[in-house]
């Protein structure tokens, strides 16, 4: 915590100084909280800083906005407010108490003082803030010992409900440990077990889970992450599966999504393309391993997203030339078009098409060579029909 207070006294100039200042000088008592108090502590850089207000954190947002000039994105259903700067990002919410309708279903929420709003919070190590008002400047709220637990290296929750009124932070829980090579403190462990026994996940709304799923392959250890949700049989993965993932590179989560039942997931038409055609490599690698024939290259690959193309070789280097190739190949204007065969009174259709594909298939086989052999070539063809 000592590097907390110093931190926050010491980067002259920086969006954080320039927030403490606007907070010490007002009338708003503003807290650091959750992520920003936990990896300081940590001494971990923070991805940005989180504050709650004691009162009108949009408020608080406009105001602080004219000092620091920078794009301010207003929430008004949740009283949140952003400020994004080009060097930083500052999230103000209003301290809130919430209030579950039922299990897994969004919260109601009520204004509140700071220790209300730590008591709804998913973890101890989340739990914790730091004042910077003029009248407790630097003061620490630690209800739950969340500084004990970074030390220990502990995930706990705050009280036994936590994962029934919120089962995403089954996923929290799992992300956290795995971030920061902590254990999930043997109590939580328990309930989370239970929580996961009574299917609370499926609770969940489709865009919920894949928010946390998404949140998952943002990190680092992903694939600890993507094993424990396995091993807990939230969602099983295979070990072959599983271990093709570091070699995807950005799109491997859809490969992991391949393998789970998405139908309620709000995923896009180009997602949903990318994992069709995901579970389609093992086959298509097979295909293109027996084949030197360019227009079959091309063939196998021109249905397939070009993401996924960009996969294969990283699952089977040896066919990188083939990829290559086929990208060669996709420049490539055919000689012949729709218009060349209507010249010849070809009629629209089946045939139509067949032909069209032959030419090109010729053309990419270097059989034609150009223009006018492949328009010799067609009327030959009608010649001898
Ligand atoms: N929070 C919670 N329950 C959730 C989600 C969030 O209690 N299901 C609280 C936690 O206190 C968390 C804070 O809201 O610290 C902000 O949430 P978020 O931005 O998701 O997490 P950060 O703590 O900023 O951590 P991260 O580094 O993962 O962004």
């Amino acid at each position: 915590m000592a590097k907390l207070k110093s931190l926050a006294k010491h980067q002259k100039k920086s969006v954080l100084n320039k927030t403490i200042n606007f907070f010490v000088k007002s009338n708003f008592h503003a807290y650091l909280v959750g992520g920003y108090v936990r990896d300081t502590t940590l001494g971990i850089k923070p991805i940005d800083i989180d504050t709650v207000v004691e009162g009108n954190a949009i408020k608080a947002a406009k105001a602080l906005n004219l000092k620091l000039k920078g794009k301010l994105c207003i929430y008004k259903e949740f009283g949140t407010a952003s400020i994004i700067t080009k060097a930083e990002r500052i999230d103000l919410a209003s301290a809130r108490v919430e209030k579950y309708p039922s299990p897994a279903k969004l919260p109601h929420v009520y204004p509140s003082t700071i220790i209300e709003d730590l008591n709804r919070r998913d973890f101890t190590i989340n739990a914790m803030a730091m004042s910077i008002s003029k009248e407790d400047f630097g003061e620490i709220f630690d209800p739950f010992n969340g500084l004990e637990d970074i030390k220990k290296g502990l995930i706990r929750v705050l009280h036994k409900n936590s994962f029934n009124d919120d089962p995403t932070r089954i996923f929290r829980a799992l992300r956290y440990k795995n971030r920061f090579g902590f254990k999930i403190e043997k109590k939580t462990k328990i309930i989370m077990k239970e929580a996961i026994d009574k299917k609370m996940i499926k609770q969940l709304t489709g865009q919920r889970i894949l928010n946390e799923i998404r949140l998952i392959f943002t990190e680092k250890k992903y694939q600890e992450t993507i094993k424990d949700l396995s091993d807990l049989i939230i969602f099983k993965i295979k070990k072959k599966d599983w271990e093709l993932l570091p070699l995807l590179g950005p799109n491997r989560i859809y490969l992991y999504l391949s393998k789970l039942d998405t139908n309620e997931f709000p995923l896009k038409t180009e997602e949903r393309k990318i994992m069709h055609d995901l579970n389609k490599t093992g086959s298509i690698i097979s295909r293109l391993e027996k084949t030197s024939k360019n227009s079959i290259i091309y063939n196998i690959l021109y249905p397939i997203s070009d993401q996924v193309i960009d996969m294969i070789p990283l699952i089977r280097p040896e066919l990188k030339k083939k990829i290559n190739i086929y990208f060669r190949l996709k420049k490539i204007k055919p000689f012949i078009k729709g218009n060349d065969l209507k010249n010849l009174k070809v009629k629209q259709g089946r045939k139509f098409k067949i032909l069209l594909k032959k030419m090109l298939d010729l053309q990419l086989d270097k059989k034609i060579n150009s223009r006018k052999d492949a328009l010799q070539y067609l009327k030959n063809l009608k010649n001898n029909e």
